[in-house]
């Protein structure tokens, strides 16, 4: 009876956290259907893979008539104003918050933030009418508690209930996702440079060059924004300290003339996220990881640069003067988009690049490239 009384508790707890793990396991399960499933679409045309396709570096790596920077939406004709970015290592970004300490606003969801975590970021594209188009929740609810499949998950994981609410229904499918966001095939940390942490890979005298350069505060100012943990503690670096900056990227007018927005248009980044009303915000974007980047070009939010050489030449720019035309343009580097908050401070700090050292840097961009991607890595980026 003694013997019971102690185990009862540990039985009960047991039995408890192995339903919540099987509760789990099925919410990964229904996450991985739905993440690849046109259904969430309302042409039936679009999923989530096809923007953030799993292999090319959860990117959507279709030309769409813009290449590549960026997406189709699912009534074949709207093209959208921001690049697809990585949905791999998302799961790293911790829940947006205000950081008394640094007294920075951290992580979130989406260049600006908006949304808090995974789940909350999952609910946004199948209503977003230049993505996926749904006319509501309830109309995407209908077709899941329509679909004899997914009818049953549903109930199986969240109670026979589940369709009587249809916003309870439809955060049901983003938590869902976001369990499958969770995953390692998201965040497999394989790449040239953790098996190099792990004894695994010499790097080469040039990536190693970049390594110290990228990690060189003397040199470069990269690791001010791309580096999350201590230098003794490197396993699982992120490459982004999830802040958010204003680094001064032009307006991508090309994509504007293709996509029909107004080139006078401005993306006030950061300001747009409905928690954030100060000016000083005005135009930054949060510190993207740089955890496969070799393969998720074009770069920035608007997809502005083709190569990731261009992107270390842009950065050099504001330290040396030689570097006076953008080389994708053969023309003077273009104003940014949103002059008054450029970080200059950061910006202007390090020392400029010779050519050898911007290859330097991008050749040890080329290895934070997971091992299942490597082969998709371009000669001349
Ligand atoms: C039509 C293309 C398209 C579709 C479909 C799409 N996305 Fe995205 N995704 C984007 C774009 C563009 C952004 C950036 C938008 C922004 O920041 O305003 C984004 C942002 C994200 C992010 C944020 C990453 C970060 O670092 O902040 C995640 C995660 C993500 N999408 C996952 C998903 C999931 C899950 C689905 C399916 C429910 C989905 N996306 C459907 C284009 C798409
Ligand atoms: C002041 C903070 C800051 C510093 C310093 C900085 N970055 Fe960034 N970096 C950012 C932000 C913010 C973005 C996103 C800008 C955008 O999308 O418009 C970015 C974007 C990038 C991108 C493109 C990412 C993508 O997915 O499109 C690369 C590559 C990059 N940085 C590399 C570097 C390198 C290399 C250095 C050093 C030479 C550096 N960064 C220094 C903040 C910084």
């Amino acid at each position: 009876m003694k013997l019971l009384a102690l185990l009862l508790p540990f039985l009960l707890l047991s039995a408890c956290s192995d339903s919540t793990q099987d509760i789990k396991v099925q919410k990964t399960v229904l996450g991985q259907s739905l993440f690849f499933d046109t259904i969430l679409s309302k042409n039936n045309t679009q999923s989530c893979a096809q923007c953030h396709n799993p292999a090319h570096g959860f990117i959507d790596d279709r030309d769409n008539g813009v290449a590549g920077m960026a997406s189709l939406g699912d009534d074949g004709k709207s093209i959208g104003d921001r690049n697809a970015p990585t949905a791999a290592y998302a799961m790293l970004s911790p829940e947006f918050h205000f950081d008394k300490k640094s007294k920075e606003w951290i992580g979130g969801q989406f260049y600006d933030g908006r949304e808090a975590d995974l789940a909350g970021q999952a609910g946004g594209p199948p209503t977003n009418p230049v993505e996926m188009g749904m006319p509501s929740k309830q109309a995407l609810v209908d077709r899941f508690k329509n679909h004899p499949a997914y009818s049953q998950q549903f109930k199986d994981i969240f109670g026979d209930d589940i369709f009587n609410n249809a916003d309870k229904a439809y955060g049901a499918m983003a938590q869902s996702i976001a369990e499958f966001e969770k995953t390692e095939t998201f965040a497999p940390f394989d790449s040239k440079y953790d098996r190099y942490l792990k004894g695994e890979y010499e790097l080469t005298d040039l990536e190693d060059l970049g390594r110290s350069l990228f990690f060189s505060n003397n040199n470069t100012n990269c690791s001010t924004c791309h580096q999350l943990k201590s230098r003794d503690d490197a396993m699982g670096e992120t490459f982004t300290n999830y802040e958010y900056h204003n680094i001064g990227v032009p307006t991508n007018i090309a994509l504007r003339q293709a996509n029909g927005v107004d080139v006078a248009t401005i993306d006030h980044g950061f300001l747009s996220n409905p928690q954030i009303n100060s000016n000083e915000h005005d135009g930054k974007i949060k510190v993207p990881t740089l955890r496969n980047i070799a393969v998720t070009g074009p770069y920035m939010h608007n997809g502005v640069f083709a190569k990731l050489s261009t992107v270390v030449e842009f950065y050099d720019k504001y330290i040396n003067k030689e570097r006076v035309n953008n080389p994708e343009t053969n023309q003077p580097w273009a104003d940014a988009e949103v002059p008054n908050t450029v970080n200059n401070d950061e910006l202007k700090k390090g020392k400029k690049l010779s050519d050898r050292k911007v290859q330097a840097l991008v050749v040890f961009l080329n290895t934070l490239t997971d091992k299942r991607y490597e082969h998709l890595i371009s000669k001349d980026n």
